[in-house]
């Protein structure tokens, strides 16, 4: 379909899906695929792992070996846990960031998305309070979304999640009036931020004062390129359920992810899961245990990681030099994004259409909260172009922004604006 043409489909179900579909809004970031495979497009929009850093051959052979090797069951149904060796392997790499399990405290999931899918619907009915950090992660907003609970988002700062801001909330909800908090406390998605060893503590403290569950969502905790390793929230608390994935340091391909928590909750997620696909795939699990014999995937890694800090000192040189002054960001220490914050009357959603015309993509923030929060907020992802598209993309969104920022200047000298404070 040809840019900006716009075609309207009538849907004569419409009256007929259940109301917890209403609720779930379709994601700015997958409706923008289309937009970004354009050539000359820029894209700072998607979170996509760069996988040409994968070594295909090393793939291949994991596949092949998995095969030769174990052919019959790579093809055959699994149990709905996944594999005993496949969560070995995560015990493995769990123990490696400090936390200690068995592969019987780990259930294999379709990525981490799945797992988020699986706690919203075995927690969440229709009203139902959680707690998020405000912005949080679109996909997890998709996934509790169609559960229709009522979600509070709690403010961030450099430090991550504000602890005298949860407190506030916790004591309004009080004691066990919210089903989870759900946290992603490294290199969070889409803000960039990490959550401080004291404010992890401090959420560990009020969430059992609250008797409230933590969810802890670390997609990017590997990826971290300054300062060092912070602990897992999950090792400083067996209470915690933590959902870790093999698409940022493998493939996003395989749909591989984990959620270990405690016991019964466990039974519950591996109760809906079959409900939900029987069990996942043995061909990608067989394949991924392959993979990370040996230790060439920490070569991988290492080189992944290094590529990744490249590109966001790309992409920080680049918002320096020629974003206005009026834009606010935190440099992350890791992971994929920068959360851009620009002045409450630019909106970013409305901005976009421009910037696709400009050759650059990015998420507007307002997708990144329940309740439209965030219109002034863009999510820009460095890990996907390469540094000099990355420069050349914050040029043009620059320019954009520079129009928006102009307009409102004119109408400010025109007098049709007034400007806080100054009335
Ligand atoms: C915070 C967060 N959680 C979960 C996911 C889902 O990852 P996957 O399903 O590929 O494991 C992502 C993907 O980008 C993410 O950023």
């Amino acid at each position: 379909m040809a840019m900006g043409t716009a075609r309207v489909v009538f849907d004569r179900w419409s009256d007929r899906y259940a109301h917890r579909i209403a609720g779930v809004r379709t994601s700015a970031v997958r409706d923008l695929f289309a937009a970004a495979s354009r050539p000359d497009m820029i894209s700072l929009s998607g979170g996509m792992p760069d996988v040409s850093k994968v070594p295909s051959a090393a793939v291949a052979q994991a596949a092949h070996d998995a095969m030769l090797h174990e052919g019959t069951q790579a093809l055959q149904y699994g149990s709905s846990e996944g594999r005993v060796q496949t969560r070995t392997l995560v015990a493995e790499l769990m123990a490696e960031i400090g936390v200690r399990l068995s592969a019987d405290d780990v259930v294999i999931t379709a990525g981490a998305q799945q797992a988020l899918d699986l706690l919203a619907k075995a927690f969440l009915d229709p009203g139902d309070l959680i707690i998020t950090e405000g912005p949080t992660y679109v996909g997890a907003l998709q996934a509790f979304s169609a559960y229709e609970p009522d979600i509070r988002c709690v403010q961030m700062d450099a430090e991550g999640m504000r602890m005298d801001l949860l407190e506030a909330e916790l004591k309004r909800v009080g004691p066990r009036g919210a089903k989870f908090i759900y946290t992603i406390p490294n290199f969070q998605n889409p803000a960039g931020v990490t959550m401080s060893p004291d404010r992890r503590r401090r959420l560990l403290e009020l969430a059992r004062e609250y008797d409230i569950p933590v969810v802890e969502d670390d997609p990017y905790g590997r990826l971290r390129f300054d300062g060092g390793h912070m602990k897992p929230l999950r090792s400083l608390d067996d209470d915690v359920i933590y959902l870790g994935t093999f698409s940022k340091i493998f493939a996003p391909g395989l749909r591989l992810g984990w959620i270990t928590a405690p016991k019964p909750i466990l039974a519950k997620v591996l109760l809906v899961k079959q409900a939900a696909d029987l069990c996942g795939s043995n061909f990608a699990q067989v394949t991924a245990e392959r993979y990370f014999l040996g230790t060439k995937w920490r070569k991988t890694l290492q080189n992944l990681t290094a590529t990744y800090a490249e590109r966001r000192d790309a992409m920080i040189a680049a918002l320096d030099e020629h974003f206005p002054p009026e834009a606010r960001w935190v440099k992350p220490d890791g992971g994929f994004f920068v959360w851009v914050e620009l002045p409450p009357y630019v909106d970013c959603a409305s901005m976009l259409a421009e910037a696709v015309e400009h050759g650059v993509t990015f998420v507007p923030g307002d997708g990144c909260f329940p309740d439209g929060r965030g219109r002034n907020c863009m999510r820009l992802a460095f890990c996907y172009a390469q540094p000099e598209a990355i420069e050349e993309g914050i040029r043009r969104l620059a320019e954009v922004i520079e129009d928006r920022l102009e307009l409102y200047r004119a109408f400010i000298a025109a007098g049709a604006i007034v400007e806080e404070g100054a009335a």
